[in-house]
């Protein structure tokens, strides 16, 4: 009898663990080395079918796909981390299921049901759970990604997809503060867009401008508004948080701006702490004008893989923003210990965020 459609349906074994290869997981460069299994499933005649489990490897894919062509693609990130009692807690995962179905629903993708997303998540950290870095040590990243496979290249809707999720151990992500450059040239959203989900062409138009800002001496770019030129967006792949005074303020969720389940935790955080977070747009020249006044306490991004990483210098045309060094104290550096005392579960999960496997 074959299992009810989004079920996972088969799991194949890895014959021998490339785990006993690896040193140290901690040492292991971001995406350097991928878990022993996958999972993937396909949707064909409007139901998913095939949920299985089996080895990291290559796809065998037609070069006629949709997904190639035009990008009928997106993507999540997460992650799991080890916990104080020698758990494997993933990170809010249902909130990345959410997203990843506003992601299907714009471009005209099925959605993956939020309990096929879970229990087949599930299952493939529980076989690989080993492959999860020690407490404290670093995290194990988990990739989502959905995309057509229609063998036909005319622009249309696809009927058939494949939905699949693997992961990779890397170690403490202590990035060092970042030096930005504002761009005024290119733009990574615009109203109507696609810049409030996750779908894979909205990362290869953003990668001259990140190419560029690399090459002036920056690790990264600010993106401002596409309309005016005059409003902070994101930076590189990270929302933003500035700390002017004791306020702190993030740009709004308007549609052009990635509605990141780091920043929403950090924003829930930071008001268990008695904070207040002011959600609304912020200008460039409103930073300028408080770094002036010597307001400007901190700036920071966030995101899944380093969680919060401090900006040092911001360039807006011919000006450097410097900001001053952020000690233990800092509001960045608290909301992520916070949001890390939960995830490794040193305190109680009050938010109900963890996902145990
Ligand atoms: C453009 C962009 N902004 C912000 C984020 C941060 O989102 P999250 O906190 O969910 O990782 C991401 C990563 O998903 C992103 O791609």
């Amino acid at each position: 009898m074959s299992a009810p459609a989004g079920t996972l349906t088969r799991v194949r074994r890895a014959a021998r663990s490339r785990l006993q290869d690896l040193p140290d997981l901690a040492s292991v460069p971001f995406s350097g080395v991928f878990s022993d299994h996958m999972l993937v499933a396909e949707y064909a005649g409007g139901a998913w079918r095939n949920v299985d489990i089996v080895p990291y490897g290559p796809l065998s894919i037609a070069p006629s796909i949709s997904a190639l062509h035009y990008g009928v693609s997106a993507f999540e990130g997460l992650k799991a981390h080890r916990t104080q009692d020698d758990r494997v807690a993933i990170f809010r995962p249902r909130e990345n299921a959410r997203r990843l179905s506003r992601s299907a629903a714009r471009l005209s993708m099925p959605s993956v049901p939020e309990e096929m997303f879970l229990e087949g998540l599930r299952e493939l950290v529980r076989l690989d759970r080993d492959w999860t870095p020690a407490l404290d040590r670093g995290a194990l990243y988990i990739r989502p990604l959905l995309f057509s496979t229609d063998e036909s290249i005319r622009v249309k809707p696809a009927e058939r997809f494949t939905f699949l999720i693997f992961t990779f151990p890397f170690g403490s992500y202590y990035a060092e503060p970042l030096d930005v450059l504002v761009t005024e040239r290119f733009v990574r959203a615009f109203p109507g867009g696609v810049g409030d989900i996750k779908p894979a062409g909205n990362y290869a138009p953003a990668m001259l401008a990140d190419r560029l800002a690399k090459e002036a001496g920056f690790h990264t770019v600010m993106w401002l508004d596409a309309k005016e030129r005059a409003y902070v967006e994101e930076c590189g792949v990270m929302n933003m948080f500035f700390v002017i005074g004791d306020d702190i303020v993030t740009p709004s969720l308007d549609g052009t701006i990635m509605p990141g389940i780091t920043r929403d935790s950090i924003i829930s955080l930071l008001r268990d702490m008695g904070r207040t977070v002011r959600e609304r747009r912020v200008s460039i020249a409103e930073i300028l004008a408080a770094h002036e006044r010597g307001e400007l306490r901190e700036c920071f991004g966030t995101g899944t893989a380093a969680i919060v990483s401090h900006v040092r210098r911001i360039r807006y045309r011919d000006r450097d923003i410097e900001l001053p060094p952020v000690g233990e104290a800092g509001v960045g550096k608290s909301a992520r210990d916070g949001l890390m005392r939960i995830a490794t579960g040193r305190v109680a999960d009050a938010h109900h965020w963890l996902d145990l496997v």
